[in-house]
């Protein structure tokens, strides 16, 4: 378990590859005055077209095809026909997709209109800080030090990141080992093989850390109703780096 064939990681590069293709074409769907469930189908349209499946859908009885998260909404957003989508909020998009057996996954957080200066800090931050977890992997590295980079980076800059929820090794599973925690210390945590796959995804908070889940049992709001940002890309560990394989390059 953990390290992947080179047949294998052919399949999770083109479900990664798939994924971040949708992810960008629902991200630029997202507008006011739509429902979070038009953005939902528009992106399930997309999967059929491009013969996928939702890798979220059903996984432990999530209700829907993306997780959409607005504003205070960290994460596992339902998509919903009544939730209308506004000028400033900031949206966040994760997608998940199933193609010939093995998974991608991969999040963006996008705004609507005018969001202000700060808002677009935390979008940016936690941006910045998924790009900076990426360039620790390498074969030999630990989670720790993805963490301790991602962490750094967001305290530095006033926010702080998410330790109730962690990116995941990916392959036939969403979630598989190790856990990849966007806190750390460098030389901690698990080690990093040659071809193994894992996404990294920092959920970053304007405000304090702790989380609240609302009574939809999905939905992670922060605790404060202060806004949160989340990115997230899946990443082959290999020799001397990395390869992000939910790229549409
Ligand atoms: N990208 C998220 C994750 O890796 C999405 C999971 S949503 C779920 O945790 F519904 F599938 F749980
Ligand atoms: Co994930």
């Amino acid at each position: 378990m953990g390290v992947k064939t080179p047949e294998q990681i052919e399949k999770i590069r083109k479900a990664c590859r798939i994924c971040k293709k949708i992810l960008i074409e629902t991200v630029n769907f997202v507008r006011e005055g739509i429902t979070t469930f038009d953005v939902a189908r528009f992106a399930e349209n997309l999967m059929e077209k491009e013969k996928v499946k939702s890798a979220f859908l059903g996984y432990r009885g999530y209700p829907g095809v993306i997780c959409i998260s607005i504003n205070e909404e960290v994460v596992h957003g339902i998509p919903s026909k009544t939730r209308y989508i506004q000028v400033q909020d900031i949206v966040s998009v994760d997608v998940g997709v199933v193609k010939d057996g093995y998974i991608g996954d991969c999040a963006m957080t996008c705004h609507v209109g005018e969001i202000g200066e700060e808002k677009v800090r935390l979008i940016d931050v936690t941006k910045n800080a998924l790009i900076a977890g990426i360039s620790k992997v390498r074969e030999g590295c630990r989670t720790g030090d993805i963490g301790w980079e991602i962490q750094s980076l967001v305290e530095k800059n006033g926010f702080s990141v998410v330790r109730d929820f962690a990116g995941h090794g990916v392959g036939k599973y969403l979630h598989e080992e190790p856990d990849v925690p966007n806190f750390g210390k460098p030389g901690k945590g698990f080690e990093l093989k040659e071809n193994m796959v894992i996404a990294i995804e920092p959920m970053v908070n304007m405000g304090s850390s702790e989380l609240k889940i609302l009574s939809d049992g999905w939905t992670v709001v922060t605790a404060d109703g202060l806004p949160s940002a989340h990115f997230e890309d899946t990443v082959l560990v290999t020799r001397d780096g990395y390869e992000i394989l939910t790229t549409n390059n």
